[in-house]
């Protein structure tokens, strides 16, 4: 088969990673996508390095065995933690949202002050520091871990109007008050599904703040790879294939709230059965 005509991988620990395939979908209409959400083992931003690469690891396996042409990291966690030792072990082309990211955000700024909020594992990695650094030294990078925002998208508290998640943004965007970021990076992709409270809170808070989705800059990264290498589906409609570690239902539900479609095919992997077949 033509390399063209396989499908896309892209991975993260639950639904953070719709963020990307959202905007795939949209910019990249022709592509066959396959998603994988560990939510069996949800959440990765709180675990040691160590793990978080042993679960990256299965997760490439397992979208290899889809046979896909690219894989596109759809969590900051995995990119800050495990890029390169994913690259160096698999041999297809994969991709991370910390790089477009920290591009864009510095391409953003006029006060030179970003702001991270990202999984308190990614904030350790410091990997977005080193990114923003290695573009422009002269920015101010300040990172906030907010390990709460994971368990309220992963339990559907992403309305607007959520009391608890807008008491929670506020709490950690209060952490930001003396910073006074003019640009904020989301840097893990469970965030942009409370992007509009995050971008409200964050105006009131320091006047007007750009946001940056990880997620969806990151599937832009991609295209132009696909494209600038040839490998990009041209025709037919693109079809995406679901499929995640624990129980499939809640997925599927906010899934299909977050992408404004029907998602009901996600099916059940059992990670155990599979990594012991292997
Ligand atoms: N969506 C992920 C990230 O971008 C992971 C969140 C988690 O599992 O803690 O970091």
């Amino acid at each position: 088969m033509n390399v063209n005509e396989l499908p896309i991988g892209v991975f993260d620990s639950g639904l953070g990673g719709l963020t990307a395939v959202r905007e795939l979908k949209e910019i990249l209409p022709h592509e066959n996508i396959v998603y994988f959400g560990d939510t069996g083992r949800l959440p990765y931003g709180t675990r040691s390095a160590e793990t978080i690469i042993k679960y990256a690891c299965d997760d490439m396996n397992f979208l290899l065995t889809n046979s896909v042409k690219a894989v596109l990291i759809a969590c900051g966690t995995v990119s800050s933690t495990a890029l390169g030792v994913l690259k160096s072990s698999f041999d297809v082309p994969i991709f991370g949202v910390v790089e477009p990211a920290s591009a864009e955000a510095v391409s953003l700024t006029k006060k030179k002050k970003i702001a991270v909020l990202a999984t308190p594992s990614t904030i350790s990695a410091k990997a977005f520091d080193k990114a923003i650094a290695g573009i422009d030294g002269s920015v101010s990078v300040c990172g906030i871990g907010c390990p709460m925002f994971v368990p309220l998208v992963e339990n559907g508290y992403i309305g607007e109007d959520c009391f608890v998640t807008k008491e929670i943004v506020n709490e950690y965007l209060s952490k930001l008050e003396n910073f006074a970021p003019d640009v904020i990076i989301l840097g893990c992709t469970h965030y942009p599904l409370i992007k509009s409270i995050i971008s409200k809170t964050a105006c009131e808070k320091f006047g007007k703040t750009e946001i940056v989705d990880s997620g969806k800059v990151s599937a832009h990264a991609l295209k132009k790879y696909l494209d600038q290498n040839g490998m990009a589906k041209t025709d037919g409609e693109g079809f995406t294939r679901y499929y995640v570690s624990d129980e499939p239902h809640n997925f599927g539900k906010t899934a299909s709230l977050f992408l404004g479609e029907q998602v009901d095919n996600v099916s059940k992997i059992d990670m155990e059965e599979y990594l012991y077949k292997k």
